[in-house]
């Protein structure tokens, strides 16, 4: 049984932005301690830039060992990666580059292939090799970072897709209703295996899908596939902004910032 999710909730997104990179090095610090290496699987989507910049600038760069963090991504759009909608692009430009990270520290997925079943099939193999988890193993990232979409989708496991079903494969080709239409994931077993996996959730556009993912009940999962994410044994942690949270009970009840 998985444990209930820690919800903090801040002020603005620059305080959210803030205390998710604090976490950010934290658990960077703990692998980073106890493994060597801090292995994590980063978001893509807008909501996480602020985070990236953070990182980067002057309060974080210095707070982390970058050179023992290896970087995958939670999932890709079909597109080259200096295109303007790579999830790879956008971290490359906000983090990587400005952190001086070496390629060989990235692990980006193929989303030039243009069959996108291939490149999920390649990535899933570099992943049982980086993390030593040959089949049926699986591999545990120290952090897999979400965001949330208004429909309820997290990564790019979308309402009503099969990739929602998938109990086997580490990372499938699926596509997306809106956007880029073909689109990598990594799949909700593979995501659930990681020791910490954090939601950076900003706005109040996403306030139903928030409260669809940690308060309503009935919703099958496959129309809210949020509800998908339920760490094996790891922690469960949604940083919000008070608009992400504002049709939550605990938001109403005035519990501004709810500590674990
Ligand atoms: C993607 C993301 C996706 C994203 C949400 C929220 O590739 O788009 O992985 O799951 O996190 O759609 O996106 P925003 O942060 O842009 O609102």
């Amino acid at each position: 049984m998985s444990a209930a999710p820690e919800i903090r909730i801040m002020t603005d997104n620059k305080e959210l932005a803030y205390e998710a990179a604090e976490l950010f090095v934290w658990l960077g610090e703990q692998a980073v301690a106890a493994n060597g290496r801090f292995q994590v699987a980063l978001s893509g989507g807008t909501t996480p830039k602020e985070l990236y910049a953070a990182l980067a600038g002057p309060d974080f760069s210095t707070k982390l060992a970058w050179s023992r963090v290896d970087f995958y991504f939670g999932d890709e759009r079909c597109v080259l990666p200096d295109h303007p909608d790579s999830n790879f692009g956008m971290a490359n430009e906000t983090l990587f580059r400005p952190l001086k990270i070496q390629p060989e520290q990235v692990f980006r997925m193929p989303g030039e292939d243009n069959r996108p079943e291939r490149a999920a099939l390649q990535y899933e193999e570099l992943l049982r090799k980086e993390f030593q988890a040959p089949a049926p193993a699986w591999p545990s990232f120290d952090l897999v970072l979400l965001g949330l979409g208004e429909d309820g989708h997290t990564a790019s496991l979308f309402p009503g897709t099969q990739a929602l079903d998938e109990r086997e494969k580490l990372v499938v080709a699926t596509t997306a209703p809106q956007g880029i239409k073909n689109r990598l994931t990594l799949t909700a077993p593979t995501i659930n295996s990681a020791r910490t996996i954090v939601f950076l959730v900003s706005g109040s556009s996403k306030a139903t899908a928030v409260r669809l993912a940690l308060e309503a009940s009935g919703q099958g999962d496959r129309r809210v596939p949020v509800r998908l994410i339920r760490p094996e044994t790891g922690r469960l942690i949604w940083l919000l902004d008070q608009t992400a949270a504002s049709e939550l009970t605990i938001a109403k009840q005035g519990i501004v910032s709810h500590e674990e």
